[in-house]
């Protein structure tokens, strides 16, 4: 496999014992899915990675762009993930949800 030209990683509160804690997985549930979708419908060159805690639980849920290392917050919903993935498409970043 060739690597990705953008990897992007979306918290899900993963915790390396226990159960998940924090924010992240509570408030994005399902978003990985339609982020999985949308790299496919975008023919985008991506890969999703899910995450255990970014140590950004007060702006959870979080994502990050890299290798822009953008970090987002607030990504709660379909609409969120639609504006980071344009920012992410035109070279720019998202500000209404950047860290
Ligand atoms: S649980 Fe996502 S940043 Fe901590």
């Amino acid at each position: 496999m060739e690597k990705p030209t953008y990897h992007i990683l979306l918290c899900q509160s993963f915790r390396a014992k226990g159960e998940p804690k924090g924010v992240c997985h509570k408030k994005s549930s399902g978003l990985a899915g339609y982020v999985e979708e949308q790299i496919l419908d975008r023919g985008l060159d991506a890969l999703l990675t899910t995450t255990s805690c970014l140590k950004q639980c007060d702006n959870g849920p979080v994502m990050v762009i890299y290798p822009q290392n953008v970090w987002y917050g607030g990504v709660e919903s379909e609409d969120a993930v639609d504006a980071i993935l344009d920012a992410m498409e035109e070279g720019g970043v998202a500000e209404d949800f950047a860290l």
